[in-house]
């Protein structure tokens, strides 16, 4: 029975406009295309739009720093996004900007319905104002010492080192970092979102199913805590919208991102005639998925829907978060080479074979997927090369050569047929709940039962068997019928291969509905290959291009030779000041097991843990590595502790301690020790 045509409008985040797309960005970007291009496949009228986020004080000073206008500045990253996403055959009906006229007057919309309905408040607060620059600081543009801790260089939300938050004006000899001067504090009128009003509405929202469970709970935890206004104003100089009835004020960057999602809609309905209202009203049975990173779940799952609800709009059907990408099993890092552009991988690599991994790992939950280079070879190639495209290759030859491209009308294993033919819905099902992964290996699966079949035929030994053609004919044009269906099913994920497949196969185009019948008295064209294999070469290549992008303007340190050298000099040259071995005997470093390891409430970025370290009294260390470790992880482990470090008392408790560790800006290892080692020994 057809399913009824349903009407879904798709977005994802917006790429802000001062920097480049990453492999971190195009998993979000894919995983959102895989499913737009499913939907469409299956005949429903699916509409994608994104935009560019042009606004924020970022922007604006990285234009200033180029000696352009932000306007020039959004232009010219905008085609650049937008031929990086082409590349990578992420398909936007429409990609926007949200610094344009339709997102202009939605903002103000949106906001004077807000406003009019109660929910703006006005408040004067205090901010440190740079006099040099002429411009209140964001939290980020302000370092100094923490008022907690007294830790040096911190930034004006919170501290690296105790994990202490607190308002930028509280940092003991505050520094602005845009111009290095001490800044003031100056009183400014700010308008707030009252967030704190739709404490019961956002309990009933993320609780209604459209959002997964992890976040849902994330939320609950946040809506138990207590919300607070959201500060939606600046200052200027700002480059985005004012604020139309507050002269000299601006909509913070977030306020109008989200709206850049309905302006692009807009401009799209404006170029065809589509029927803007009929997705976004109060009562739309349309429907509305944003697909976001895990970063930026606050701004989708608590303010906008009650922005939108507020508006008397509708508010989307489903937000669908996903984690972030690692690579060989860690944070991107530039100096590894794994920060690597989008413009970098294409000069190496098929983006295709991208689209293809990230569909092989990407589930419906908010886990992230770690890209490993050398599965990512091994998988492309056994899976697409050798179990996919093989299957044309050893059959085409045959069938054009012998019978003139004609696939005849016999099915040479109607059983194996019938089961490429009904697995459809299974796949089907798979995609549409984003478990992209599990339909991989359902399609893999089939590809292997069609490679075992045709091992066994041999239709090559077939060949050279007179009086065999029907039987060959039929064995060939059998297993093109399979890679055709197997071409249906992984089109979302590699829609370029999949056009090349269907030239081959002399067909217009795949769509899901083609699954259910099989392709005979059809003549197809000559084979050409279609995939060429992944080398790691290249891959190697793509690392070091990446290296060298991120290598500093100066090229780096250079390697220079020992230095001159009087009687005691080391031919190493010290990294950091030197010490005496009595210095060093000053430190009392033990091993100790962790007992215990546990998130602390309202800190990101420590551990509670519970060390044995011999002495029969249970020692509590707060770690910093909350970022690289899971609890579970710890658990039972040995590891090192500075154990005569001056206890210090945190908000979360008192330190007796530190663990070592080795890192560096991107990551940390506990130190191992052996694990024949006991709790007390002491280390040297
Ligand atoms: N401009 C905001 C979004 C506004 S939406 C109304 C923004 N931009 S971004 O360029 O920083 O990120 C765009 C999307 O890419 C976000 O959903 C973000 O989570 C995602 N990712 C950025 N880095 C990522 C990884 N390393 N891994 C996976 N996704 C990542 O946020
Ligand atoms: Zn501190």
């Amino acid at each position: 029975m057809p399913t009824p045509v349903r009407d879904i409008l798709v977005t994802s985040a917006l790429p802000y406009a001062n920097g480049q797309i990453h492999l971190g960005h195009l998993l979000e970007y894919i995983q959102t295309d895989i499913w737009v291009r499913f939907q469409k496949s299956r005949g429903h009228r699916c509409t994608y739009v994104c935009a560019s986020d042009a606004h924020g004080t970022a922007i604006m000073l990285k234009a200033q720093s180029e000696g352009i206008t932000p306007e020039a500045l959004i232009d010219q990253v905008k085609a650049e996004h937008e031929r990086d996403f082409a590349a990578f055959g992420v398909n936007f009906d429409h990609f926007h900007s949200t610094h344009s006229e339709e997102n202009r007057v939605l903002s103000e919309m949106i906001y004077e319905r807000c406003r009019d309905g109660g929910a703006i408040k006005r408040t004067v607060i205090q901010q440190l104002f740079d006099t040099e620059k002429g411009l209140f600081l964001a939290d980020r543009y302000v370092k100094g010492q923490c008022p907690k801790c007294d830790a040096l260089d911190q930034y004006g939300d919170n501290c690296e080192v105790c994990s202490a938050t607190y308002e930028a004006y509280e940092l003991i000899n505050p520094v602005s970092t845009l111009s290095g001067t001490a800044p003031e504090l100056r009183d400014s009128e700010h308008l707030f979102f009252d967030l704190p009003q739709f404490q019961d509405f956002l309990k009933t929202w993320t609780t209604s199913g459209r959002l997964q469970p992890q976040v849902s709970n994330k939320l609950a935890e946040w809506l138990d805590s207590g919300l607070m206004p959201w500060d939606i104003s600046r200052d200027a100089p700002y480059f985005g919208f004012e604020i139309p009835d507050a002269p000299g004020k601006y909509f913070y960057v977030w306020l109008d991102a989200p709206i850049g999602y309905l302006a692009s809609f807009r401009a799209y309905c404006d170029q065809t005639g589509m029927d803007f209202d009929a997705y976004w009203n109060a009562d739309s049975q349309a429907e509305v998925y944003h697909f976001i990173g895990k970063d930026i779940v606050n701004f989708h799952c608590l303010f906008w829907p009650a922005m939108l609800d507020k508006a008397g709009l509708r508010t989307p059907t489903g937000v669908n978060v996903h984690g972030f990408v690692t690579v060989n099993g860690a944070k991107m890092s530039k100096s590894r080479g794994t920060f690597i552009q989008a413009s970098t991988f294409l000069q190496h690599l098929n983006p295709e074979c991208l689209r293809y991994y990230y569909a092989s790992k990407l589930n419906s939950r908010v886990e992230d997927t770690d890209l490993n280079l050398e599965d990512f070879v091994q998988k492309v190639n056994s899976d697409l090369v050798g179990k996919v495209v093989n299957i044309a290759s050893r059959s085409a030859g045959f069938i054009v050569k012998r019978f003139d491209g004609e696939l005849g009308n016999v099915d040479a294993n109607p059983e194996l047929s019938a089961q490429f033919m009904n697995a459809q819905d299974r796949i089907a099902e798979l995609y549409e709940a984003r478990e992209f992964s599990a339909a991989v290996r359902e399609i893999m699966s089939l590809a292997d039962a069609a490679n075992a079949w045709i091992a066994e035929v041999q239709p090559w030994v077939i060949a050279k068997q007179d009086g065999q053609d029907a039987q060959l004919q039929a064995t060939c044009a059998t297993a093109l019928n399979y890679f055709r269906w197997l071409m249906i099913y992984l089109q979302p994920i590699v829609p370029d291969l999949a056009a090349r497949a269907a030239e081959f196969l002399q067909v217009d185009t795949f769509s899901w509905n083609d699954a259910g019948h099989a392709l005979t008295d059809h003549r197809i064209s000559k084979f050409k290959p279609l995939l060429q294999r992944v080398e790691m070469d290249s891959v190697n290549a793509m690392l070091e291009a990446g290296k060298a992008s991120a290598a500093p303007a100066d090229g780096g340190p250079t390697e220079s030779g020992p230095t001159e050298s009087g009687p005691t000099a080391s031919t190493v040259a010290p990294l950091a000041p030197e010490c005496t071995i009595d210095d060093f005997a000053k430190i009392d470093m033990r091993v100790a097991r962790i007992d215990v390891a546990e998130q602390v409430e309202g800190a990101k970025k420590l551990l509670k843990l519970t060390l044995d370290d011999g002495s029969g009294t249970p020692r509590t260390v707060f770690s910093g590595i909350r970022a690289y470790y899971e609890p579970a992880q710890l658990t039972g482990r040995l590891c090192i502790v500075l154990a005569n470090l001056k206890p210090r008392k945190m908000k979360f408790g008192l330190s007796e301690g530190m663990v070592v560790a080795a890192g560096d800006d991107d990551q940390v290892f506990l130190l191992d020790v052996n694990t024949d080692a006991t709790p007390g020994m002491r280390v040297s």
